[in-house]
């Protein structure tokens, strides 16, 4: 296979996600398996921008498989919009003979990779991460496991004192757009309720099921709630549920960045590790501004303007499942 790339760039950004510094490691030690120089781009597109660049090696990927965060920082950079600054990270880019640049991104920073390599020839290839779960091209992005047993180890925990109790909890999980960390966690905590964007949420739906577990005799009730599923948010919905039904004592809680935190799960650090390899084999292969993805646990390849002009959606039978579980 002939090498044409000397050097190639690292890079995460966009909110960070567990299972991010098992790709970078990825990337870094199969760039340097096939005689590939590794420089980091740190701090997302701000640090592309300001020429923010570090040499990576073997060895600055050492012994942080099992972190979370990211050890090369991320950023959502509004400058990185506007094409006068675009046009400055290009030239950091040359500047620095950058042959290439792996992105770790979800969303925002793969619309952003597809604006660029419009506008300028350098390769990407994405790698998706983001606890949402909602990158077109891909079953499961990065951190999306590890998030989901965060809110599930706090969902259980809650489930403990709401028991002891008699309450009725809502709780909100992350998800701004979709509901993929609501409907997974809330089913595996066997969640009474579960509200997600993709629905709207029906209020005398919602009271008559509280109700009935209400006439069941159910020592605890929770309700888990994504942050995108009802407007005025968690706070919100508990506080019209409360007006029409105050059989229970009523508690919120926020899971909030908890869930962006954390070492990450097996399943996110070996799914970044193939990511990450795969990306160098596909810019060794020719292949340029794709996203890597696992689809059916095989590798595909997604191009930018087609990842980015997609969500990932929530599977409908899912939703159907939920739905008849909470009954
Ligand atoms: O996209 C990941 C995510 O954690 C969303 O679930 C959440 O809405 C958002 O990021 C929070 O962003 P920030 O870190 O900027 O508060």
């Amino acid at each position: 296979m002939k090498n044409n790339f000397k050097t190639i760039a690292v890079m995460t950004s966009g909110g960070d996600a567990p299972g991010m510094n098992a790709a970078i490691r990825a990337v870094v030690r199969t760039a340097i398996v096939k005689g590939i120089n590794v420089l980091a781009i740190n701090g997302g597109y701000e640090g592309m921008i300001d020429g923010n660049f570090s040499e990576m090696n073997a060895e600055s990927v050492g012994n942080i498989i099992h972190k979370g965060g990211t050890i090369i920082y991320t950023s959502r950079s509004e400058r990185f919009r506007k094409p006068s600054w675009r046009k400055v990270a290009h030239e950091q880019l040359q500047k620095n003979n950058i042959d290439a640049v792996i992105i770790i991104g979800g969303n925002g920073s793969f619309a952003g990779a597809a604006t660029f390599t419009s506008e300028f020839k350098i390769p990407f290839i994405g790698i998706p991460k983001t606890i949402d779960n909602d990158v077109f091209g891909t079953d499961y992005a990065i951190g999306f496991d590890t998030a989901i047993n965060t809110a599930l180890d706090a969902l259980d925990k809650i489930r403990d004192t709401a028991n002891s109790h008699h309450r009725l909890f809502f709780v909100e999980v992350m998800g701004r757009d979709l509901g993929f960390l609501a409907l997974y966690s809330g089913i595996a905590a066997g969640a009474e309720a579960i509200l997600v964007p993709e629905i709207k949420t029906n209020m005398e739906d919602l009271i008559a099921l509280l109700e009935k577990g209400w006439q069941r005799k159910k020592n605890s009730m929770i309700v888990v709630v994504a942050e995108g599923a009802v407007k005025g948010g968690v706070m919100n919905i508990a506080e019209q549920v409360k007006m029409k039904f105050n059989h229970f004592d009523i508690r919120v809680s926020i899971l909030g960045h908890i869930q962006r935190g954390g070492n990450p799960s097996c399943f996110d650090r070996v799914l970044a590790s193939q990511l990450g390899n795969h990306s160098i084999q596909a810019l060794l292969k020719g292949k340029k501004n794709v996203v890597i993805g696992m689809k059916n646990n095989k590798i595909s390849y997604t191009s930018f303007a087609e990842a980015s002009s997609y969500k990932h959606t929530v599977d409908q039978n899912m939703l159907q499942m939920a739905n008849e579980l909470t009954k």
